[in-house]
Formats: C-alpha cells, structure tokens, sequence
C-alpha cells in the first residue's frame, strides 16, 4: 500500500497547523528572547513595546498562574526566563498582537539590559569547572581495568561529534483557543500530545482533562518535537486562557533555528584494548555531553548512548561514562538515533584507529568481534535472534565487496588527483525506549453503522508513515477495504496518556494496541455470526469484505454483519492498550533487558576525494538491512534513504558554528549545509535481509525511522580512508568530515604521535 498521505502531499491537501483556518479575533505571538548567554536581567523595559499598534499584552513568567515549569525529566526549565539567562534564544516574554507582523515589530522596541556572566559552549570546559545538568552516569561489566595487563594492543584516543540541527519544514508551532468553561483546545505541532497537554497544565494551574491537544500531522520532527514542541503550546494556551481569545505561536525559521535544541555535541576519550588474534578484550569511554542550558531529554539520551556504547560488537570488560555537561547553549533535545550515534561514533572511531595502526583494514576488527547469539549485551541483555553476521554474509554475497577493494586499490595506485576510500559501518539499534514504562500505547476503534470504521492512536504521522501502517492494521485484521477506514488526528481526548511518537516505536506500540482494540471487536462480529450461520466462531472468517463459515461464502458482506451487530445492540467499539513484554530493566545496577529486539545492518561505503580541492563525492552505499519482514516495503525503504542521507549530512556536511559569545552563526541555510540532491550518494542500493521477523514488532516488520540513520557514520570513515590513502598522517576523528577539514586532513603533517607504541602502551598500562 502506497503511503495514504502521498496524493495530499503532491497536491498540496495535505493539512499541517499552518492551514488551519484562523478563529475571529485571533492573537499572534511572537516570542521576545535573551540576546546573550549567560547573565541576569538588571531591567526590563516593554513600555514602548506595549504601546505599539497592534499590540495586545506582552506575557512575562509573573502572568504565569500555575508553575513556571516546563522541564520534562526535570524541573529546571522556566517556560519564561525570570531573573538570569542561560542561551541566546532563551524565551523571555510573548507579545500578544493583532497581527504577527506587528508583534514582530514591537519586538524590537523591547529594551533589556543584562549583566554578562561568561559563556561556556564546549562541554568539556563545562567539566572542568563542575558544571554538570546530572552526576556522571556509568554502565559497566566485567572489568577492564585488570584487562590492560592481559591485552597485545592497547590503543586511546579522543573523538569530537558536533551537533545536528533538525531542520523539520514546518517550524515549531501551536494554536490554542479557549472552549466553554475553562477548558482549552490545542493544536500543536508536537510528538508529544500528552507531554503538552500535561505542561500546558501544569503552568496554567488546571488539570489535564481541562486541555485538549490535538494533532493532525507534522510536517517532520526527527525528535525536534519530542520535547521542545511543548513551550509553544505552553505558550499560545497561555495567552488564550489569560486572555480569552485564540492565539497562534508558529516560529519563523530565524527563531527556531536560533531557539531551540538540536543533536547533542559530544567530545569522548576512549582506550581500547586487544588479544594478539584482534578480539576486542577491554574498552573504556568517557563520553562528555554538550547538554546545553537544562536537562530537557538529555537524561534519556544519556542512557541510550550508553547502551549503544558498543554497537554491534561483544566485548567482554566494558566501563562507559557520560558527563552531561551544562552549557551556554540551547537545551540540546532528541535526534533521530538518541544519543545512540554518539556511542557507536566512538567505538568506530576506536576500531579505525586500531587499524590505522596495525595497518589492518577496520572490516578485519569489525568482523572479528560481532555479537553472536547468546552473547551477553555488556548491559544485561542476553542477545537472541542476532543478525549482525548474517547481514555481513548477505552484504558479501549480494553485492561481492572483495572486487570492489581490489579495483579501489587499483585506481588509488593509478591516480594521483582523485582517491577513494571504502568503509563499513554495521548497526545494532535496540527498539524500546529505555524508559520503560514509556513503552505502552492506547488506540480507540469505532465500527460506524454502516460498516465504516474509525481509527484514533497515539501515534503521529510525522511523514515516517505511520499512518498508512495503522490502517494496515486496521483492514488486515478485519479483513476489509482500506477505504473503509479513516485515520483520525491524534488526539489526548480520544486517546489519553499517550507516550511521544520517538524510539521508532511508534508502529510497534500504536499498531499493537489498535491490534488489541480491532480483534476484541472482531471476537463479537465473529460471535454473532457463528450463532447466524451455527457454525463454531472460528470457523468463521471475513476476508476481502465477505464473511465465510467453514471456508464457504454465506452470501453476507461486512457491511450487513456489522448492521445487524448493531441492530443486535453488540457494542461496536473498543479501545485497545498493548504494554511491551519481557522488558526490564533496573537503572541503578545498569542492567536489565531494555530492548524488545534489536534491528541490525550493514553499509558499505564508496567514496572519491579531489585531493586538489578537499571536495569529495559518496559513489556508492551498498545497505542490508533488516527490516524482519516488512509490512510497507515502499515506506520502510524511504525511510532507510531518509535515514541514510541524514546520517551523511550529520557526518560530513553539516556544521553548527558558534562565536565564543555563544552566538548560532550558521543560522541560514546558507551557512548551515544540509545535504542536497548533489550531495546524495549517486548510488544508493537497499536490499533487505530475508529473515521471518520478531513477534514483538508490529506483523513482525521491524521498527525503522532511526537505525538507518547509524549507517550515515560509515561515510566519514570511508572519507577519512581515502584522505589517509593520500596522506597516512591524518587520523583525526572530528565529525562532520567537511570539505574544508578533508583538504587540510590532505596536507597536514603527522602530529607528535599522541599514540604509544603497542608495547610501550602495554608496558605503561602494567605500571
Ligand atoms: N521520517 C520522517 N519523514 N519525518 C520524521 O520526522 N522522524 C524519525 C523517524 N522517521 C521522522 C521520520 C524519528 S526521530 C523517529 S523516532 C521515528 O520516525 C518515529 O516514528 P515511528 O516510531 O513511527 O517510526
Ligand atoms: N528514545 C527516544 N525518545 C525517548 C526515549 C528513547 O529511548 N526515551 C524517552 N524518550
Ligand atoms: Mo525520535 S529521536 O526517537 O523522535
């Protein structure tokens, strides 16, 4: 099935918050916030600001009736700055206006003088002074420590990741407007209905059933919403409650770009420790988290890049440790992968540094130390159903990577203007979210008298599809035309309590609760007809509308079934709740079994670099992937290219520049490069890996919208190898892997060698 929102895409039907036509007496809101960052507020001066046509009311957090909070994990977030400052961008005040224009304009009228506290925006000038948003989280097993003295090589370094901006086409945004007594509707463009609804709450001094959030769809989130699509709902309720009146909060790109938080920075230093054979004996990491100002998801994230620590590698002793650093800079907030990208960067960077020095190619160690069945997860988690070698045969057999070596070899010994590089870069993402009693979902299904049917979840369709999965789930279970079934806008007052549509497990929960709600249904159709056609209930089918006894057409359709289940006062309504099974996990001890399964994959890169100019072109990526079996190839496999060219652009183009005051430099799309059609590789091959599935996943398709993502980190390894087939000297590992980086990468000279010898390493590691 092809996706159901394509045809309103193409035509421009498709309907986001922005459409929504617009109540009488509508407000806007434009939020006025600090412009440095770090400081306190000596004054503020909205006098002139307030006298500005148009202007209605500007909101500080002293008109806030409930708590200035809207920290998710963690109260330490106002919703309006009081009396310091944290980031440029940080929210201040709302200035209610006529007209969006005009708010804007007032803006500038608004006088505030600051004293200035220095800035900090590197995480690990953060350490060194204390400044921490948690204390250091650590996993561990076995012991590494006593390892050193048992290993043949020992290798340590240090890595740097920047951020990413999410970059979502619709801006952040809400609109909310008060209904009769005290309660309030909320559109929002959020993840998160639930965690607006409970903020919106919480800062308005109501209870939650008084605010209504409703979602239609987004125009992306890639984790962008998760948590910080909140405040603007906050927000524009706060102006409609104060104020009676509709309001409308929807952030130019300058402001969004400028105020919220994006893919956390993490500078990491890791050692690494081998047998003489090459198995990976000991790893130690300490990764140091670029948090921003407030702790908003990092937590969260926190926990995943440890459990991601050692991607799809068995390794026997194990210590990792985040320090979530406290900076100068936007709360950074969920990205596609959650901090997973992070710990798997390390452990790549480890494995190609170890290679580099042995001269072995990295594919030697990768391969060596994959996890099998049985293996024990340094966190807990016994590894079943373990594909990780699987994917690497069928990769080697599906498109024979021994030739494409060789012919890379040859034209490196051939060229001297161009040369290419290749890499792998295997996937082990675990599905779940690591909170977990955030793995559970709702869905509410009504069969209508004339046999149509209505679908609400939990879910958001962000463009991943998740839509079009849930009527899936819908028609195959009752065995009925997809154009029966409509999917409704999420909505907290039909399904409540709902966890963020994020962790990839949107389908996964959502579908298996709507599963719930439709074969409870199903159960009295099947009732009713087993007492029409005397036959046993299972004995009873409905396939393609027609309902057959014993295997034999009755000559009744869906449509009269359900007519006469009404007629017969059966109740054609259900509401569905699905909790995952078999997870756990205890978060002091760090152990447990947190995932459902895990997805697994393999991408082989191809790349040319000019090593007159620095620039470099992505040739080929060669993917299997382990989709278990997919329910929607078509949606998956855009999933897997959207995840893919976001995980290049992460690791080789895009480039957040700061000034040293904290100041977002790249705030356009011109000095922010997000990979374009010239970019995107010229041959993108997915294949998928023929596997029966994993019960936990939704029809046994596996979850999909953030493991490709991982893939993209084999791009700067691929381009890190053909500048060092130029130039052996180069082994930084500093992502994004730009083109100004690669053509200084081409000529610097070998650093003082930072690395010991393998023997004295040894040797130093003993004393
Ligand atoms: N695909 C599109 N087109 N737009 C998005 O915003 N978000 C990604 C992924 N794929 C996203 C996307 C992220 S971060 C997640 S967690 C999943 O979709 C969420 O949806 P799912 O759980 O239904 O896969
Ligand atoms: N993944 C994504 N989002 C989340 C998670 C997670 O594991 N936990 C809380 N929010
Ligand atoms: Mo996705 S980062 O879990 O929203």
């Amino acid at each position: 099935m092809k996706n159901i929102d394509s045809t309103g895409h193409v035509t421009g039907k498709s309907l986001y918050l922005d459409d929504l036509p617009l109540r009488q007496d509508t407000l806007f809101g434009v939020v006025v916030d600090s412009e440095i960052a770090h400081g306190h507020i000596l004054s503020f001066d909205a006098s002139e600001a307030k006298n500005y046509p148009g202007v209605v009311r500007i909101l500080t957090a002293k008109d806030i009736p409930g708590e200035n909070q809207i920290g998710g994990i963690i109260a330490d977030e106002g919703l309006f700055a009081e009396d310091s400052v944290h980031f440029i961008g940080q929210p201040i005040a709302l200035i209610l206006a006529t007209s969006e224009r005009a708010a804007r304009e007032a803006r500038q009228k608004v006088k505030i003088e600051y004293k200035k506290l220095r800035a900090i925006t590197e995480p690990r000038e953060a350490a060194a002074k204390g400044e921490y948003l948690l204390p250091p989280k650590t996993f561990a097993s076995g012991n590494p420590e006593k390892q050193w003295d048992k290993c043949e090589y020992i290798f340590t370094g240090s890595t740097e990741q920047a951020g990413q901006e999410h970059l979502y086409l619709e801006t952040q945004g809400a609109y909310s407007y008060p209904l009769e007594t005290e309660n309030l509707m909320v559109h929002s463009s959020t993840q998160s209905p639930t965690a607006a609804q409970r903020t919106i709450a919480k800062v308005l001094g109501l209870p939650m059933h008084r605010i209504q959030v409703d979602v239609v769809r987004l125009g992306g989130g890639f984790g962008g919403k998760e948590d910080q699509a909140t405040a603007w709902a906050v927000m524009s309720s706060l102006g409609a409650y104060l104020l009676n009146k509709p309001v409308k909060v929807v952030l130019s790109r300058h402001d969004d770009l400028r105020m919220t938080g994006k893919r956390h920075p993490y500078s990491s230093d890791f050692k690494i420790g081998f047998s003489k054979d090459l198995k990976i004996l000991a790893y130690e990491v300490e990764y140091f988290q670029n948090g921003g100002a407030a702790n908003d998801l990092s937590p969260a994230i926190t926990e995943r890049t440890l459990f991601h620590t050692t991607n799809a590698y068995y390794i026997p002793h194990v210590k990792a440790t985040v320090h979530s650093c406290k900076t100068n800079l936007p709360p950074n907030t969920a990205f596609r992968g959650f901090g997973g990208p992070q710990g798997m960067f390390v452990i790549e960077s480890a494995i190609a540094q170890a290679a580099m020095e042995l001269g072995v190619p990295s594919s030697v160690i990768q391969e060596k130390n994959f996890i099998k069945e049985n293996d024990v997860f340094y966190y807990g988690q016994v590894a079943k159903n373990v594909n990780v070698q699987k994917v690497w045969n069928a990769a080697h057999k599906e498109y024979g990577f021994t030739k494409k070596q060789k012919a890379i070899e040859q034209f490196n010994q051939k060229n001297t203007l161009h040369k290419k590089g290749w890499a792998f870069m295997p996937i082990a993402f675990g599905i779940s979210f690591t909170n977990t009693s955030m793995n559970q979902a709702r869905a509410l299904v009504h069969i209508y008298s004339d046999g149509s049917v209505g679908v609400s979840t939990g879910a958001i369709e962000m463009g991943q599809g998740v839509n079009t999965k849930m009527l899936q789930v819908a028609e195959q279970t009752f065995g009925i035309s997809p154009d029966r079934i409509k999917l409704e806008s999420t909505n907290t007052t039909r399904v409540s309590n709902t966890s963020p549509t994020a962790a990839s497990s949107g389908a996964d929960l959502n579908g298996k609760a709507l599963q719930v709600a439709c074969t409870a249904i199903l159960r009295r159709l099947k009732s009713l007809a087993s007492d029409l056609f005397k036959v046993p209930a299972s004995k009873i089918q409905i396939k393609d509308e027609l309902v057959f006894a014993n295997g034999k057409k009755t000559g009744w359709n869906w449509e009269k079934l359900v007519y006469e289940a009404f007629m017969q006062r059966i109740n054609l309504t259900e509401s569905g709740h699905y909790a995952t099974p078999i997870i756990h996990f205890d978060k002091e001890a760090g152990k447990g079994h947190p995932f459902a399964y895990h997805v697994y994959g393999l991408a082989f890169y191809e790349v040319t670099v000019d090593v007159i100019r620095g620039t470099y072109e992505i040739d080929e990526v060669d993917v299997i992937h382990d989709f278990g079996k997919s329910m929607n190839p078509i949606i998956d496999l855009g999933q897997v290219e959207g995840a893919l060219v976001q995980g290049i652009g992460y690791t080789t183009m895009e480039e957040l520049a700061y000034d040293n005051e904290g100041r977002l430099l790249s705030n356009s799309l011109s000095t922010y490069k997000v990979p374009d059609i010239y970019a995107v590789p010229a041959v993108i091959r997915v294949k998928p890996l023929k596997t029966g599935g994993h019960s936990l996943a939704i029809f046994k398709s596996k979850a999909v919208g953030e493991p490709p993502l991982m893939y993209g980190l084999g791009a700067y390894f691929a381009i890190q190898n053909a500048v060092r087939a130029f130039n052996s000297d180069f082994r930084k590992f500093d992502a994004p892997i730009t083109p100004e980086k690669v053509l200084m990468g081409l000529y610097q000279k070998k650093e003082k060698t930072v690395q010991p010898s393998p023997k004295t390493a040894k040797a130093n590691a003993s004393k």
